[in-house]
């Protein structure tokens, strides 16, 4: 008896839910896991007329259904394969209880990037281990944010919240439900709204993408300029392909001007190849979405980041799959006002150790040479990661001649 069917895809396979369980069938409908041919059998008629419809619709399947129920089900229960082995300072590890600590599925340490007063995001907090450890750093005059689009995930990031912030000393961690490729969205909002308003026809789907667009602009989950650090632990993987750039601009959005972004993440040595990239268990067990190494330098420079730095490259990787190599790094990347739009009114002079350097607007800084910069570039080349590379010089303001044609 066919009870119900809730969730059908077709993209390299076929997905059916019935009698409360999700089973997968091949392209040929020949296999399926935990359903043999003898249930099949069982099945009326009906149900194979069903199938074949279903097969004729090619819409390709969403990574997103997949990582959603990946974590749903790490929520519940650890999944050693998504655990990458991490020590995290452990003074800080005192306060957070053994179930957040076990289902951690971080790669990197991002968290030592954090300062005391820092407005904190963490995108993907899952279990919120490194809100709670930035919650410590920061102290009760900083703030910390984690968003996560599983509910699950939320649920057990909240859980302890209480008993964790109390032996803290104070509560400044809040958990938001939405996607970090989409930080205006606040999906407790948009629950609330469908609830009353639940969606039964195109106009109401209108009317939905209204609500969402207004309080998007009117009252954003993340506001833009409102965050000193963003910090993440092996999820920007997880997003889907289409998103990738979205992600970096939102990143960028929510970001004050001089603040920054420490992210860990899974980089491969190569481009991953399409057919692991449609392979849902791979995808969601933070490997092939990962972005090549130099693509995800990239993604930064090209969303308007600049002094991208990797801070942290695991020599070995962390899996080795059809000879791609899959490895942690950590990155760092800063935001600064648009100053390419400035005047040069001043110079800084670059110390070395290399004859010239480049920054992501292409301008060379050639050794020893004085170069003309904006008043924001040169503020800018005051803090990290510039300190120790470039001496800002104290001039009239007059920036040197021969290089202000190139002037950044
Ligand atoms: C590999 S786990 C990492 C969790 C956590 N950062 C840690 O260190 O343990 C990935 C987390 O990111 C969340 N996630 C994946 N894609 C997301 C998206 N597009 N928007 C929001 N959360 C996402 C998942 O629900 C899951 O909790």
């Amino acid at each position: 008896m066919l009870a119900r069917l809730n969730r059908v895809y077709f993209h390299q396979r076929l997905s059916i839910s019935f009698s409360g369980c999700r089973h997968r069938l091949g392209l040929d409908g020949g296999q399926s896991d935990g359903l043999n041919n003898t249930k099949w059998d069982g099945l009326p008629p009906e149900f194979f007329n069903f199938i074949q419809v279903i097969r004729m619709d090619t819409r390709p399947q969403t990574t997103e259904q997949d990582v959603l129920e990946r974590y749903a089900s790490a929520s519940e229960a650890v999944q050693p394969s998504l655990c990458c082995a991490v020590s995290y300072d452990p003074r800080y590890l005192e306060a957070i209880p053994q179930e957040i600590i076990d289902k951690d599925y971080g790669c990197g340490d991002p968290s030592q990037f954090i300062r005391p007063g820092d407005v904190v995001l963490d995108l993907g907090s899952g279990s919120g281990k490194i809100c709670y450890i930035a919650s410590q750093i920061v102290g009760k005059n900083g703030r910390v944010i984690g968003v996560d689009f599983n509910p699950p995930m939320l649920a057990l990031a909240r859980k302890y919240q209480r008993s964790i912030t109390t032996k803290i000393g104070w509560d400044n961690v809040s958990f938001r439900y939405g996607k970090i490729q989409d930080l205006q969205t606040d999906y407790e909002k948009l629950d609330a709204w469908l609830k009353v308003n639940p969606v039964a026809s195109a106009l109401d789907m209108q009317t939905l993408e209204q609500y969402r667009q207004t309080i998007g602009e009117d009252s954003p989950m993340i506001a833009s300029d409102s965050v000193d650090v963003i910090v993440s632990n092996c999820v920007l993987n997880l997003v889907q392909t289409q998103d990738k750039g979205q992600l970096f601009r939102e990143m960028h959005r929510v970001l004050k001007v001089g603040g920054r972004a420490a992210i860990s993440d899974i980089v491969s040595d190569r481009d991953v190849p399409q057919n692991m990239r449609d392979n849902p268990e791979l995808w969601s067990g933070c490997i092939s979405g990962a972005f090549q190494e130099r693509a995800f330098l990239r993604a930064f420079e090209e969303a308007g980041f600049y002094g991208v730095t990797i801070e942290k490259r695991e020599e070995d990787p962390w899996q080795v799959v059809e000879g791609i190599a899959f490895r942690s790094v950590t990155v760092m990347a800063y935001k600064s006002s648009d100053s390419r739009k400035e005047e040069c009114t001043r110079n800084i002079l670059y110390k070395g150790p290399w004859a010239c350097v480049t920054d992501e607007a292409g301008h060379c800084f050639e050794r020893g040479v004085p170069s003309a910069v904006s008043e924001a570039a040169y503020q800018a080349m005051q803090a990290q990661p510039y300190t120790d590379q470039v001496v800002c010089l104290v001039t009239d303001g007059t920036p040197s001649p021969q290089k202000k044609d190139r002037c950044c």
